[in-house]
């Protein structure tokens, strides 16, 4: 009868974070003690299990940086040109902690006029001169306010005010931290220019900057110049192998094929491809929700996958499509059959709260990632802006319309096709100001932590050994005991995170 297929065609419930509960553990050990590493792919493990997602409001160089520093990882978009984005790995590859290695750099025949305009347009007043007006250039001088504030004709050339080469203290390229803070604490200047042998400006040390230098001793390096790692993503079309080998020259350390379903024709090619061509180079496929999915992509040779359809915070894939899986129910069915494989998987999207992360990891997850948690944050593109009195960042849909626009649309049509018609598959919009990575990453990482110390566990790898075991336990929470385990009864209440 209908009513039989009906049940036999719509099998079970998928469940969301939201939907489930962990039961608490035994406590043994002290929140320090808690090791949240956790592998991102079959070769690259992670001392936080963080990543950023490839977004063009989410990650290009500096969240990558501060994602890396912090011991996550961020995958640069691919909405941008090949030559761009693989300048933004370089970036990352190229990042020395303390070292400002793109200075805006001025040129001699500026005009003082010129100058005030890129201060006021930049924020900051001291800028090495060089003989092209780049980096790269042979070093000519610099200038900072000391140098301009007693001028008053507005069409005087950089030239005439600079602190000329022959005044300058500077650094040879290869110089340590600790060489470089002495240099300047004995030189007592703010700015200290490094140069290669030729004299062209390689790298800027500010003083203000070595002061607030931290040291990150969770960064994820890879082995050989234990620079920090990087990912990017690509799409699945023939210009796609183009982007990959211009990426790996640049030397990125994981590929993400970036699709929104990833069980096609198209990706099983472009895996292929990957993995014989740059073998070194770890691939994550995706996304899938599904084991059968998973399979595809497995036997194609990914080292990864990654896991959501359609539960990201500006998806609306299930609704104009009709395809997805709840998350939680995703990530769960997905993680245990790739690990049969030794496949690792990243539970991507949907990520609200340090809670929804500590549950993904609990699912079986090797890693989260994130794009609304991430974006509006100082390290995400784009700048501040203000409405309501409130200050926030502009977030939006890989397929959402506007970003479809400027390229992304490959996500969402693998193959190459003349279609006039877009349909979005996510929407654009704001997120609020969360301030910097540099606090709000070890905010996720402690709310992890005590994530896992309530279940009773002393790393991510035990959490999914008790899963497996029967040991680790989720509820299914009903409605009201959802609402139940959120604030309730109060007037009114202030919602800080950190
Ligand atoms: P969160 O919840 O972290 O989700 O903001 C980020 C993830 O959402 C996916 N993504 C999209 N999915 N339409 C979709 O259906 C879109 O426009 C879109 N843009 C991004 C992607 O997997 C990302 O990591």
């Amino acid at each position: 009868t209908p009513s039989q297929i009906f049940v036999r065609n719509t099998s079970c419930i998928a469940y969301t974070y939201d939907d489930l509960i962990l039961m608490p553990g035994h406590i043994g050990f002290g929140l320090n003690e808690i090791d949240i590493s956790s592998q991102l792919t079959k070769n690259i493990r992670l001392q936080a299990p963080f990543v950023s997602s490839p977004m063009d409001t989410v990650t290009e160089h500096k969240m990558a940086i501060m994602m890396a520093l912090q011991g996550g990882i961020g995958i640069i978009h691919s909405n941008m040109s090949i030559e761009d984005q693989a300048a933004e790995v370089l970036k990352v590859k190229k990042f020395k902690n303390g070292f400002i290695t793109d200075p805006v750099c001025l040129s001699p025949d500026m005009t003082l006029e010129e100058v005030w305009r890129t201060k006021d347009k930049l924020g900051f007043s001291s800028f090495p001169v060089t003989e092209c007006g780049r980096l790269g250039g042979k070093l000519l001088g610099i200038i900072s306010n000391r140098d301009t504030s007693f001028i008053e004709d507005p069409n005087v050339p950089v030239s005439d005010f600079m602190t000329p080469r022959d005044k300058l203290v500077s650094a040879k390229e290869g110089v340590s931290l600790i060489e470089a803070n002495d240099i300047l604490k004995k030189s007592k200047k703010g700015k200290l220019p490094v140069v290669n042998e030729k004299d062209e400006l390689v790298a800027l040390i500010a003083r203000t900057d070595l002061q607030k230098n931290i040291d990150y001793p969770l960064a994820s390096k890879d082995n050989v110049n234990k620079q920090l790692l990087v990912g990017a993503s690509i799409g699945t079309r023939p210009e796609d192998r183009d982007r990959a080998k211009a990426l790996v020259d640049a030397g990125v350390d994981v590929i993400v094929v970036d699709s929104s379903q990833g069980d096609s024709v198209y990706q099983l090619d472009i895996i292929r491809y990957l993995k014989a061509e740059f073998p070194k180079v770890d691939v994550i496929g995706g996304n899938v929700v599904t084991p059968s999915q998973a399979l595809h992509l497995i036997e194609a040779g990914v080292d990864g996958l990654r896991v959501g359809m359609g539960i990201g915070s500006i998806c609306t894939t299930q609704e104009v499509c009709a395809v997805g899986r709840a998350q939680a129910s995703a990530v769960y069915h997905v993680a245990k059959f790739a690990k049969r494989h030794g496949i690792p998987i990243v539970a991507d999207g949907g990520i609200k709260s340090t809670g929804h992360i500590a549950k993904a990891l609990c699912l079986g997850a090797g890693c989260v990632m994130m794009g609304g948690m991430l974006a509006g944050t100082d390290e995400s593109p784009g700048e501040y802006f203000y409405q309501d009195g409130v200050r926030l960042k502009r977030y939006r849909g890989m397929g959402s319309l506007e970003a479809m626009e400027k390229g992304s649309e490959k996500r969402y049509v693998w193959e190459n096709t003349t279609t006039a018609i877009k349909v979005a598959q996510g929407v654009s919009g704001a997120v609020q100001d969360k301030g910097t990575l540099r606090r709000y990453i070890p905010y996720l990482m402690q709310g992890l932590r005590h994530g896992l110390q309530d279940a009773g566990c002393a790393s991510v790898a035990e959490a999914q050994e008790k899963l497996y075991a029967d040991k680790l336990r989720f509820e299914i929470r009903s409605p009201a005991a959802q609402s139940e385990g959120g604030v309730h009864s109060l007037h009114s209440y202030q919602k800080r995170l950190y």
